[in-house]
């Protein structure tokens, strides 16, 4: 709508919504993970609320058509820049904090490192770091969670970097998770041992290990993620500075890093409750491929895309998103004050009675051709997002967990104690507060 035709929106009510605690508002609910994994808001005042945390107003959106016109923003009043506040000292410049023409401009030179024929290219680094860190795995009791979080670094780090990072690699991985947990801390100034102080050194470890190697990745012609980005360049030559690719870098490693492990280690645990699935998907990859799988095969890893699909509306691996109002607007019927931080419950919308039947059920076939409940509503189903901030690696990130689900399955039977229901913590992305104990038996 052309901002002359806009309805006066100060003339529209503000949402209804509670300040929370004095001072504080909903800073400290904020802070332990309990605002993201609930309906609180929208069973009390509907898709469109307020509330205070962190020191500013939040509008809390959820159901398909309020997160859908906020993350199609036909108006362009939404700014992505809303993830500053959150994680901004840790991955500013990354390409989700960018707006308009600039991350137009920005997503145009990275599309460049996602072409499919890039992403086939990828695949064989993945396939290997998956066989080579599945073979040093343990049979017996485990935790999953952390073996799978350092599989997925390895993968990352040998895929975006073509490099071992062998003694470096706990440093690293310590500093991704100290820069994706900062964003909820609720001390947001540096003082040591806080969060956010950890988030602040855990940013400048990634600095200083990426920079002193683009020279390198810009000579060379090496198939990573790091030389893509080094040499992509549009038809009308515009390519990333060394800054840049920095930036970036370090966004992609968060971005790919974390919602893979936290979907994968959702489809351990439910593969693990129920046997009937794992069975069904094992049954499916045996009869494809023994082995690593090849770009075309994953395609027909049907059962396994129906499971992971499932996992992600379950326990949506990135469970919202923000925004931040560029001038006072309108939405659905409300004003939205200009300033005003919005956060899109993406959890919430995949838990929608309305929408998904029995929705705390387990049910990947929900997802099949004769029901595809996910298209009950244009805007029923989005863990990758919508509009032009739509997640750049969601093809990436499948093919990366389907990857290693299929190895996975060809080596271990998975079980856990029956009863046993796995305790998430909300603080930051979704991840088993217990580290998922589960059993691996060979087969
Ligand atoms: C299961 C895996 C993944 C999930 C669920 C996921 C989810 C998301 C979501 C919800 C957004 C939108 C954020 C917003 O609207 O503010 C997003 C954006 C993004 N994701 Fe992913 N992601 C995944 C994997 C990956 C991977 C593997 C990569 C890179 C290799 C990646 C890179 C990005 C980037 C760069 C953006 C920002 C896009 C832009 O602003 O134009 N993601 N992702």
């Amino acid at each position: 709508m052309a901002i002359d035709q806009q309805p006066d929106v100060r003339a529209m009510p503000m949402p209804p919504g509670e300040r929370g605690l004095p001072f504080v508002g909903n800073s400290l609910k904020f802070a332990s993970g309990k605002m993201v994994a609930t309906h609180e808001w929208y069973e009390k005042y509907g898709p469109v609320s307020w509330t205070r945390a962190v020191g500013n107003l939040w509008i809390n959106v959820e159901g398909p058509d309020a997160c859908g016109a906020v993350l199609q923003d036909r108006d362009r009043v939404f700014d992505a820049s809303g993830w500053s506040v959150l994680i901004g000292p840790f991955f500013h410049r990354g390409l989700m904090l960018l707006d308009g023409a600039e991350h137009h401009r920005h997503r145009r030179i990275m599309q460049e490192a996602f072409t499919s024929e890039r992403l086939a290219g990828y695949l064989s680094p993945v396939n290997d770091t998956i066989a080579s860190g599945l073979a040093a795995w343990p049979t017996g009791s485990l935790h999953f969670y952390p073996r799978i979080k350092q599989l997925t670094l390895d993968v990352a780090t040998r895929t975006f970097m073509a490099d071992k990072i062998g003694r470096e690699s706990q440093r690293v991985n310590r500093a991704f998770s100290d820069t994706v947990r900062a964003a909820t801390a609720f001390v947001r100034v540096p003082i040591p041992g806080t969060r956010w102080a950890r988030g602040i050194a855990g940013r400048r470890l990634l600095e200083d290990y990426l920079r002193p190697r683009i020279a390198a990745h810009r000579e060379g012609d090496g198939n990573d993620l790091f030389s893509a980005l080094c040499h992509a360049q549009t038809d009308d030559g515009e390519r990333f500075t060394d800054e840049d690719v920095v930036n970036h870098m370090i966004f992609l490693l968060m971005a790919a890093h974390d919602t893979s492990t936290s979907t994968l280690t959702t489809m351990a645990y439910y593969f693990a409750r129920f046997p009937e699935w794992q069975e069904r998907c094992r049954a499916e990859s045996l009869a494809l491929s023994p082995g690593p799988i090849d770009y075309a095969g994953l395609d027909k890893l049907v059962s396994l895309d129906l499971v992971m699909k499932e996992a992600m509306r379950l326990i949506s691996p990135v469970p919202g998103v923000t925004r931040r109002a560029n001038r006072d607007t309108e939405l659905l019927g409300y004003r939205v004050p200009k300033g005003a931080y919005l956060a899109v419950h993406l959890w919430g919308l995949h838990h929608l009675e309305e929408l998904w039947p029995e929705p705390e059920r387990f049910d990947p076939e929900r997802f099949a051709e004769h029901r595809r409940e996910d298209k009950v509503h244009r805007f029923a189903y989005m863990p990758f997002g919508n509009g032009v901030h739509k997640c750049i690696g969601m093809y990436f990130g499948g093919m990366e967990v389907k990857a290693a689900m299929h190895q996975l399955l060809q080596r271990y039977r998975l079980s856990v104690d029956p009863g046993y229901r796995m305790p998430v913590d909300w603080v930051s992305l979704p991840r088993p507060k217990d580290g998922l104990p589960i059993t691996l038996h060979r087969l």
